[in-house]
């Protein structure tokens, strides 16, 4: 039947072939369906198989004799990768591929705004385009299982709901210029340490609750063309061909009629590769990950151990059509799409795109009214610590760009000081020097001659003759710290930071903290700073983006996408079999236990009432706002939550209104509070508006492992309309009755 199926698109392009002499499959005008059955009519067991592993570094095969274009593939996720030569690592030295550099998907979080994340995916998919990528390695939206990850900046952050919100218009955005969204790494791939050896062991109500919600949303709200498979195994089955992931879930359940992507090594066994999902398998060397000689793309899992498998029966003809179909329609999808699209590179517009977006997602998370910076005229800003001056476009790991400029804080600072007051830098501390980076080169001299205790002693000197003192700090992009491959081993600061601000703040000037990193660290000092900022890797822009915010330019509107935690060990991973893992005798990988289940994050802090310092979706502003009139409504099969927001400030502001879930009465263990609502309000002074939120039984429900199914279950609930998970400006509570 299946078969006979397939069979009706196949001769009805036949027959639009007799007609023209256009066949089908370059047709434009022909539907998509159309067209793949054409082409695959048309090609070779050779040709076929060809497209379904690498060719070189970050292309796969087109079908040259019939002048189907190759697949090119970028990362992603926040700008389009320099060039790197065919079939090696190093720089291709292009001159022509400096892009726009936007923010880590962590600082795209932060904003909590849909439009954000429709902007950025508007604007790097035109990068893409322009630079002729197909497929966009990203975004990743992993969830912050553990703020040690050191993958979290490259993500959304640690809740499925607000991730899944704003990875929709990122791919929305990204392909509406031919370019198709690659969503990675699926899936439970929360943690860099042994990411390749390391098997995740998650129950199916905390793998439904918490980890896939966004890839989901992804694939069929945003409708992702591409997915990338993760390094990790889950189930004893790594997920670059995991059955149950990939074709049970993926494209089982959810419908997916796209590509899989491996990650690049991530294919690791040749039978699974035909048989669970993957499609086309991308590569670091041959055979996975365990290194063999280069250029031997044909020695590819879906190579010539696909081929023989295919010729002697161990590998069926609907195999292989399945994944070439899918790549057929990746094809048909961005490079020969029925309408042409020519994308745009470094506009003015991306740079501005770039610094709005990182301005939005820019955190106040204390402000004694310090901030804005008022510095006297004529007086004296000291900036202290490296992050005010360091680039950090490049580093990272995959994510590592070579962008056109990027705009550091302290040249931001000077310009907007120029004639105001003296902006003048201390150090403070060294961290990390380097200024190349997979041959991307900064042009940065970053080398010191002073000891750690002469950088101390100078910066408490210089703030002594300050009128104000504005420390830069944080985490930067090198090993284990925000960076691919390793994780951090603790949340505090590195390079002795918490002392230098200790000493700083001794001294009594007005101090501002402004912490760049991609995630959550310790801020023991925070009572006695004045205010403290959350700025992220900004891109391009990021310099700009931020002073807009500390000088009152911009007036901050973003919220934590991820608790920031007092310490590390009030977080919900406790043991070793739950992070990093352990590996029994026996075992050839080694074992992770999500044992906290659906409690990471805020579920976990909130429900066990353990003090945070800062909490999810905590964010302030330069404004202040009223909230009034709350209620919650039934109406059919559904439920009303509404609330009135007033800019009582004299500023101009924005707010994000949050709304939380809260069982009463569940027969399972429920967090104390789930996000199921949000919507960023921009509100002039004095200016209000009606918020209002839509509750389904979804909203209600957890997962049922046992069913297989969503359950709402009759009883008590309550409606938490809140500024933060923590700060909640509405309790309302109502009943749902079957
Ligand atoms: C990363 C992916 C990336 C790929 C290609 C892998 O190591 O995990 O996120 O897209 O390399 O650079």
């Amino acid at each position: 039947m299946k078969k006979l199926l397939l069979l009706v698109p196949m001769l009805l392009a036949l027959a639009c072939t007799e007609k023209s002499d256009t066949p089908a499959y370059l047709d434009p005008s022909q539907p998509l369906e159309v067209r793949v059955e054409d082409a695959l009519f048309r090609m070779t067991l050779e040709e076929k198989v060809a497209m379904t592993h690498a060719q070189s570094k970050f292309s796969s095969s087109g079908v040259p004799r019939l002048g189907i274009p190759e697949l090119w593939h970028t990362d992603g996720p926040h700008g389009i990768r320099p060039e790197v030569l065919w079939d090696d690592w190093d720089q291709a030295g292009w001159t022509n591929d400096s892009c726009t550099a936007f923010p880590a998907l962590i600082n795209l979080a932060a904003t909590w705004n849909r439009d954000m994340s429709a902007l950025y995916g508007r604007c790097i998919g035109a990068e893409a385009r322009y630079r002729k990528k197909d497929i966009l390695l990203g975004p990743g939206i992993n969830m912050g299982r553990t703020p040690l990850n050191g993958r979290t900046f490259e993500y959304m952050g640690e809740d499925p709901y607000l991730a899944g919100a704003l990875v929709v218009p990122y791919v929305q955005g990204v392909q509406s210029n031919g370019v198709a969204a690659c969503v990675k790494h699926f899936a439970v791939n929360n943690q860099e340490t042994r990411r390749t050896a390391t098997n995740s062991i998650v129950d199916d109500r905390t793998l439904y609750e918490i980890y896939l919600p966004a890839f989901k949303a992804a694939v069929q709200e945003g409708g992702a063309w591409a997915v990338m498979g993760s390094y990790n195994l889950y189930n004893g089955q790594f997920n670059c061909h995991n059955k149950k992931l990939l074709c049970d879930i993926l494209k089982g359940e959810w419908g997916f009629d796209g590509v899989v992507v491996s990650d690049w090594g991530g294919c690791r066994d040749d039978d699974e590769a035909v048989a669970n999902g993957l499609d086309i398998e991308m590569g670091t060397w041959t055979n996975g990950l365990r290194g063999a000689a280069s250029d031997s793309y044909s020695n590819y899992h879906l190579a010539r151990p696909f081929l023989e498998r295919l010729r002697d029966g161990r590998a069926t003809q609907e195999q292989l059509d399945d994944k070439v179909r899918r790549i057929l329609r990746t094809i048909f999808r961005t490079s020969m799409a029925s309408e042409p699209h020519f994308g745009a590179f470094t506009s003015p517009e991306h740079f501005a795109a770039a610094r709005q977006i990182a301005a939005d997602g820019v955190v106040l998370l204390k402000n004694d009214g310090v901030l804005p910076l008022h510095v006297p005229k004529g007086g004296k800003l000291l900036v202290v610590g490296e992050n005010a001056y360091k680039m950090m476009v490049v580093g990272g790991g995959s994510s590592n760009l070579k962008t056109k400029y990027e705009v550091v804080p302290l040249d931001a600072l000077h310009e907007a000081f120029d004639g105001k007051a003296e902006v003048v830098w201390e150090r403070g501390y060294v961290g990390d020097t380097n200024t190349v980076y997979n041959k991307v080169v900064t042009g940065q001299n970053l080398s010191e001659s002073r000891s750690a205790e002469q950088l101390l002693a100078d910066a408490v000197a210089a703030a002594a003759q300050a009128d104000m003192v504005l420390y830069m700090g944080g985490l930067n992009k090198s090993a284990h710290q925000d960076n691919e491959s390793t994780d951090r081993e603790d949340i505090v600061l590195p390079y002795g930071q918490d002392a230098l601000i200790e000493a700083l703040a001794a001294v009594g000037k007005p101090l501002v903290v402004v912490n760049i990193s991609g995630s959550p660290v310790a801020m023991p000092w925070a009572s006695r700073v004045n205010a403290i900022v959350q700025g992220w890797y900004g891109g391009s822009e990021s310099g700009h983006a931020l002073v807009d915010v500390l000088t009152g330019a911009v007036n901050p509107s973003g919220k934590l996408p991820f608790t920031m935690p007092i310490a590390l060990a009030d977080g919900p991973l406790k043991t070793e079999r739950q992070y990093p893992g352990v590996k029994p005798e026996g075992e050839q990988w080694w074992q992770e236990y999500y044992d906290e289940g659906v409690f990471i994050g805020y579920r976990w802090y909130s429900t066990l009432k353990i003090p945070v310092r800062f909490a999810f979706g905590h964010g302030l502003s330069y404004t202040t706002f009223d909230w009034a009139d709350a209620s919650v409504k039934r109406k059919g099969g559904s439920w009303t939550v509404s609330v009135t927001l007033k800019n009582t400030g004299d500023v101009a502001g924005a707010e994000v209104v949050q709304l939380y879930v809260s069982d009463q009465e569940a027969s399972v263990a429920r967090p104390a509070r789930e996000l199921k609502g949000f919507e960023k309000v921009y509100l002039k002074p004095g200016e209000s508006r009606r918020v209002q939120f839509t509750l389904s039984l979804q909203d209600l429900s957890f997962f049922d492992a046992a069913a297989h199914a969503w359950v709402a279950e009759p009883g008590e609930f309550q409606a938490l309309i809140g500024a933060s998970s923590d700060d909640i400006k509405a309790v309302l509570p109502f009943r749902y009755e079957k």
